[in-house]
Parts: C-alpha cells; structure tokens; sequence
C-alpha cells in the first residue's frame, strides 16, 4: 500500500503526542478505511480463489488507484513542492525513494526489502512470525509464500486495531494453506499474551509504529520477554537520528503553529540532500512517531538486542515517508 498521511489531529495546541483524539482519530479512518477495501474484494473472496490470485487481485486495485508521477492521495498533502530535476517527469513513472535518493521508477519495492530482511532473520525453527499494525494482513500473506519454499511453516499471526482488516487478513488467509490467526493490538496499551505459546518469534512492524507520535519502552519491553528469534522495523524514523532535526519535529508536535508551518508553508524540494529534511516534514505534518530510533537506541545500549541491519531511507513507496530499516536480534 501507499503509505499516506493522516492529517487529522488539528489542534488547538498543547502536548499533541499521544493525543487521545488524534489516537481515536485514526483509528476510525482505519476501520472505515479497511472495511471499504475488504468489501472491494467480497467477490475475490466469495469466489474463493487462492491466496496468489486474492494477493493478486489486491495489488491491482492498489495500482489503479496510485494515478500520476505523485499520486494526488500524497500531493495534497504537499503544501509547497518544488520538482527541481523531476519537473515534467510523468507516469507510468512514479516519484520513488530507493537507498536515500529520490528516483523515477514505475514502483517502489518496500515488499522486496521486507522479505529479505524477515528471510535474514526467520530459520525452519521460528514457529511464529507476528506483524504488529498488520492492517489488512498483505504483508503476512507475501511472506507466507516465500517462506513456505524455504521450509519455513510458522503461525502467521495479524496484530491490528482495525476489525475490518482482520477481517481481511483472515479472508486473505482463508485462500491459502498457512496457519493463520488476528489478534486485536494496540501499540498504546501493549498486550502479548496471545503469543505465550510460541517458542520461537519473528516479530516486524511495517509503518505502523509511524502512527503513534510516542511510542515509549513498553512495547519493546514486553515483547523481549518472549522467546524471540528477531525483530525487524520497516519504518519512516531516520530523520529521528539528527537532534537538530528531531528538536523541530518535537516542536511540531507542542506548538499548533510549528504544526501549521509544516503543513502549509514548507517547501518539499527534491534533491536528495533534502530527502531526510523532507522526510522530517512529513512526519511533523502528520504527527507521527518521534522516538522509535531512542527505543532502539536505548536497548542496543543496554545489550538487550543487537542489530543485524539498519539502511536508513531505504525505500519509499510515499517518497516522502521513507522506510528505514532496523533489524535485530535479542541480546547484544
Ligand atoms: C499505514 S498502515 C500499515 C499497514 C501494514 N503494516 C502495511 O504495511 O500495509 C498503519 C496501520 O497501523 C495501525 N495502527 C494505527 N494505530 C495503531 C496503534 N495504536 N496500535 C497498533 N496499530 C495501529 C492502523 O490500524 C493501520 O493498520
């Protein structure tokens, strides 16, 4: 999927992080947003086709709703943009971020980095490969069927708020042959005890820590209890490791007015010496996560995990949300 902005959470001011109603705010353009594309799929699904055709059948309505060089879902987002080399440049290319540089390219492949880095981690012991904020449950189901030629057979197991996309991360499954189970999650009140009978976890998350503005050290700290194999983020946080540019995210999520700036007088400039500034606009603008990289930090720090990779702007399906790439394993 796109990973668009959400700009609601408007506000009169005050500490935005963690918002109640920003929190609450997302969550029903979720649910309303999840349920719309599960009920475009009824009739893949009522036909009961197999999980390739269901992925299939999927990744073409998303395409054919991503029309342009910049896909209008992002562009209004953009308060002032200036193209500079890619003026005039038109699809079927689409604006991209590959390894830290915007690129022109008929897509992104955030899923190609994705499962290399789960492959990297996972091995035929690992008997549970868990996504936290699994929206509609794509991700899982790509992995299944590369896993599934490597021996690898684990429980699949979807963590999301949404019902209407456990709804179809468990149609999306029923197509296929995997073992397969969704879990309602929340990064804000963290709960694993549905994943006490595993042995062996694989645990990633793939833009949806971007969604919570403070995510804290509960999230890591009760998933280290479980025995885990590693853990993987595919998230928009490599601005997060400049202070400077950090301190002026942080003002946009204290001060309405920062947050106005960013939403309607920055200028997106695409050079890529801009791509990590640009990047931190559009985490201001939207209010999203300000310290997964210091979670991160803080438990390499402590010796509680290691990492195995870490590409900072990796890939950019929304060039201007850029994953970063954090893989680890449990201990130093
Ligand atoms: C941009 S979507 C990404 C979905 C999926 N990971 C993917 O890569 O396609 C963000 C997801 O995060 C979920 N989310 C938002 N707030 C959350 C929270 N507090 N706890 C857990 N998940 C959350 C949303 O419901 C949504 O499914």
């Amino acid at each position: 999927m796109t990973n668009e902005g959400q700009r609601d959470g408007d506000s009169s001011g005050g500490e935005l992080g963690n918002d109640r109603a920003l929190h609450d705010q997302r969550a029903a353009h979720y649910e309303a947003h999840w349920s719309r594309l599960r009920d475009e799929m009824a009739p893949a699904f009522a036909a009961g086709l197999p999980l390739d055709q269901l992925l299939a059948r999927h990744e073409a309505l998303n395409d054919s709703r991503y029309q342009g060089f910049i896909a209008p879902q992002i562009a209004r987002y953009l308060g002032r943009l200036d193209q500079r080399a890619f003026a005039g440049v038109a699809a079927p290319d689409r604006l991209v971020v590959a390894e830290g540089r915007y690129q022109a390219r008929p897509r992104a492949d955030q899923f190609a980095v994705l499962s290399a880095a789960v492959s990297g981690l996972a091995d035929p012991q690992v008997d549970c490969i868990v996504e936290f904020g699994a929206g509609l449950g794509v991700n899982l189901g790509r992995l299944a069927q590369v896993l599934a030629p490597l021996g690898i057979h684990p429980t699949y197991v979807a963590c999301e708020p949404a019902a209407g996309g456990r709804d179809f991360a468990a149609r999306l499954f029923a197509g296929g042959e995997h073992r397969f189970e969704a879990h309602e999650f929340d990064y804000l009140a963290p709960e694993f005890g549905f994943l006490g009978r595993f042995r062996r976890i694989l645990a990633f998350t793939c833009h949806s820590i971007e969604q919570v503005s403070v995510l804290g050290p509960a999230f890591h700290d009760g998933l280290l209890r479980l025995p885990l194999a590693g853990g993987l983020h595919l998230e928009p946080v490599g601005w997060q490791r400049f202070t400077n540019v950090a301190a002026a995210v942080a003002e946009a999520h204290r001060s309405n007015q920062a947050l106005q700036w960013y939403r309607r007088e920055y200028e997106y400039v695409l050079e890529d010496d801009r791509v990590v500034e640009n990047a931190a606009a559009w985490a201001a603008a939207s209010l999203y996560n300000t310290d997964l990289l210091a979670q991160v930090g803080r438990l390499t720090d402590a010796g509680r995990i290691g990492l195995a990779a870490l590409a900072f702007e990796i890939v950019g399906e929304n060039p201007f949300n850029p994953s970063t790439l954090i893989a680890w394993r449990p201990g130093g």
